[in-house]
């Protein structure tokens, strides 16, 4: 099998479920302003430790998180094991700076897993590549570690390689000792950081001994602004599976350098940030994360949508609200998403098609004037149903289209030049069956 053959195979579950909850979680969510707040402030680990003495989620109850985003009709999820940090939410033999030694006592990862996994949902583990925590990790000089301009690390000593085998080992850790773990999300290469000085080809022969099956994203080679060798005829052992966008929808989908499709996952936030942030502003609606779940589909790609639960454990009531909201959503319409993709028609002017085999979905955002206008030859359609209620949806000619020769025209009621009716104020969706 060729490595696009093999990639092809392994991301298949993942290309099929499009839908997926990021969850960032950490010490972070104490201060509460976002996970970067360490960099930012330049804090030092001395100092950032009294988070870590101050952590005890209480309510953490990852049974009810599994169940909202199983409704939500999300399909696999990714938890922070380690964020930038270096905070590990599991119990690694590599380290004191783990939840377990936390007032809490637990293992945040094994209980996500277990959960997750019982609720039905893939299960995913991010992992950040850098850490601020470990003594070993280089602090002065770097681009965003705390200590990258304060003098008194100057002449600092690291053992480079040292940070490198706890690295490793902890991947291996959570490779081995939490059962079939479906995803792994590295966070990330940057400035010279890259590939090869993570001894990437060896960490990714380990990872695949380990977890045959695994999908890994790109950022082991390179971070969110490229694609890296994935998208050329020789992609490197550490290229990836997927790429990676963030806090984006690309343009035209991704595809690699002889124009076929690749698999990829845009990630995003619900509000502005990844780590917990105290209020309710800026918060993405259901409606808008649907019609953007719409747009990765029709373009060939997956949507992650992220929360930050709170030092408590609790997910924002305002993301399990925008959660629930989705849930109504794809109770009736979720086989326009799930296995679908790019449609073999243009993209029509009031929303978006997606597409399984000889099922064409009409994602309907705008309201026209009049019928609807669908680029699809009256002759190889066979049947057409509304979603909303699976009632027929005849094709109609009022004299208002003769003009448009070309296009087939839908509508229901009386009279067929009337306007057309939007029946879900997020997406109305009609189920096209083509002629075989
Ligand atoms: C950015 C953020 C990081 C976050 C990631 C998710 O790289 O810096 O904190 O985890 O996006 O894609």
């Amino acid at each position: 099998m060729s490595y696009k053959e093999e990639r092809s195979k392994r991301t298949a579950w993942m290309m099929n479920d499009r839908l997926g909850l990021f969850i960032h979680w950490g010490l972070y969510a104490i201060p509460a302003i976002g996970e970067w707040k360490q960099s930012y402030e330049r804090i030092d680990t001395k100092d950032y430790k009294k988070y870590f003495y101050e952590f005890n989620p209480v309510d953490y109850d990852p049974v009810q998180w599994a169940k909202t985003a199983a409704r939500a009709g999300m399909k696999y999820a990714v938890l922070t094991a380690k964020h930038h940090e270096g905070f590990c939410l599991f119990d690694s033999a590599f380290t004191d700076f783990k939840s377990t030694n936390t007032q809490c006592k637990r293992d945040l990862v094994r209980e996500y897993v277990n959960a997750f996994r019982a609720e039905g949902l893939k299960i995913g583990l991010y992992y950040s590549l850098f850490d601020w925590h470990h003594d070993d990790y280089p602090h002065y000089g770097d681009l965003y570690h705390p200590m990258r301009d304060n003098e008194a690390y100057k002449n600092h000593t690291y053992d480079f390689s040292k940070y490198l085998a706890y690295m490793h080992n902890q991947i291996r850790e959570l490779l081995t000792n939490y059962g079939k773990i479906d995803l792994f999300w590295f966070d990330n290469s940057y400035g010279n950081m890259v590939g090869e000085v993570w001894k990437a080809t060896e960490l990714v022969t380990m990872m695949r001994a380990l977890q045959p099956d695994i999908i890994l994203n790109n950022r082991l080679e390179v971070n969110a602004s490229s694609r890296g060798s994935i998208d050329t005829e020789k992609p490197s052992a550490f290229s990836g599976d997927f790429v990676a966008p963030e806090q984006i929808v690309p343009p035209q989908g991704i595809c690699d350098d002889s124009g076929a499709p690749l698999p990829w996952e845009a990630n995003c936030t619900m509000n502005n940030n990844w780590g917990y942030v105290t209020g309710t502003a800026n918060y993405k609606s259901a409606k808008t994360l649907i019609r953007k779940l719409v747009e990765c589909v029709s373009k060939g790609g997956n949507l992650l949508i992220n929360v930050g639960p709170d030092a408590r454990g609790n997910i924002p009531a305002k993301s399990i609200e925008v959660m629930n909201r989705m849930a109504q959503w794809m109770t009736k319409y979720s086989d326009s998403i799930y296995g679908c993709t790019r449609s073999s028609f243009a993209k029509p002017e009031w929303g978006y098609y997606t597409q399984k085999d000889n099922t064409v979905y009409a994602h309907i955002f705008e309201q026209c004037i009049g019928p609807i206008p669908l680029q699809i030859p009256t002759d190889r359609i066979k049947s057409i149903h509304n979603m909303y209620d699976f009632s027929e949806v005849p094709i109609v000619r009022p004299w208002t289209t003769q003009l448009f020769p070309d296009y087939t025209f839908v509508n229901f009621g009386n009279p067929p030049q009337a306007t057309f009716e939007l029946t879900d104020e997020i997406d109305t969706v009609l189920k096209i069956e083509l002629e075989t």
